[in-house]
């Protein structure tokens, strides 16, 4: 297992490499962000050529983050969130939605990307109750212990755990259970866990499974990382919380805004999320 260690914003700079494509720029740029270079689009539109609707995909995880932010602000009484896998600061990020409800919301992001810790490091400059860390979701200890998250998390208290697109980037070899388990013991009672997940198609749509798993290898060359996991592998990460209804479901089919109708196309195959409860 790769450990990953916080670092500071010389070191972060000095591994950004904008000639290759990279996870978070690809992704901004899916979501109809700017920061992201002409390797990232490139490689976008290679991976549109398998799957077309990868832009859509990745909106719907975004607006699938917002409405479990507001669930979780509004509903659950949330006032601090752990983000990990956090991306670039795109408009409507979990402090920005958490702060239209309730302005004292306390937000950590990590991730292990440069970019996206310079950037948000910057953007953050003046803010009191957001901090971001550039540390390896596959070394939980290093996030639980670090001082930004020490500062600004109560332990005592509910939290609300954002590992939203993060774990599909973790390989079996690495654990993704163990990460999950790691994190949700360190969790007060009351916490909520949020995970979302490239998911594999049914057997029942071979063609789209066929697809999947082109696309697939698609990411395991172009950016190192990305799998499509079975339901039942999702669902082990969230360990004995009690699931939120209506559960680990396609992300389109979490607490969706009255009145829209919801596709059955990939997109709702490939893409799938919940929400759990610490008792
Ligand atoms: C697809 S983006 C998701 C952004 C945001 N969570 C969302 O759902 O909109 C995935 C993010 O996870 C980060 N990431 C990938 N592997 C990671 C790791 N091992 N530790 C921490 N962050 C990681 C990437 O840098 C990227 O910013």
């Amino acid at each position: 297992m790769t450990e990953g260690t916080p670092k500071d914003i010389g070191q972060a700079l000095a591994e950004i490499d904008i000639t290759r494509p990279n996870v978070a720029r690809v992704y901004d740029y899916f979501v109809g962000g700017k920061d992201n270079f002409s390797a990232d689009r490139e490689f976008a539109h290679k991976a549109m050529e398998i799957a077309p609707k990868a832009p859509l995909a990745a909106q719907a995880n975004r607006e699938f983050l917002q409405r479990v932010v507001r669930y979780l602000v509004r509903e659950a009484g949330i006032t601090q969130f752990l983000d990990i896998g956090s991306g670039l600061p795109t408009a409507g990020n979990t402090s920005e939605v958490a702060h239209e409800i309730d302005p004292g919301v306390h937000v950590v992001y990590v991730d292990n990307d440069p970019i996206v810790y310079t950037h948000s490091k910057a953007l953050l400059a003046d803010a009191v109750t957001v901090d971001i860390i550039n540390a390896d979701i596959r070394s939980p200890a290093e996030i639980l212990t670090d001082p930004a998250v020490l500062r600004l998390l109560d332990f005592d208290q509910p939290i609300g755990l954002l590992l939203l697109a993060v774990l599909h980037h973790i390989e079996d070899s690495e654990d993704p259970a163990w990460i999950a388990a790691r994190l949700r013991d360190a969790m007060p009672a009351g916490s909520y866990l949020a995970i979302s997940s490239f998911h594999m198609p049914g057997p029942e749509l071979p063609e789209l499974r066929a697809k999947t798993i082109e696309g697939e290898k698609l990411l395991a060359q172009n950016l190192g990382s990305g799998r499509w996991r079975e339901e039942d592998q999702i669902q082990t990460w969230f360990g004995d919380w009690e699931m939120i209804p209506p559960g680990l479901v396609s992300l389109r089919e979490w607490r969706p805004p009255a009145g829209g109708r919801i596709e059955h196309d990939e997109v709702y195959h490939s893409f799938w999320g919940g929400v759990a409860r610490k008792k």
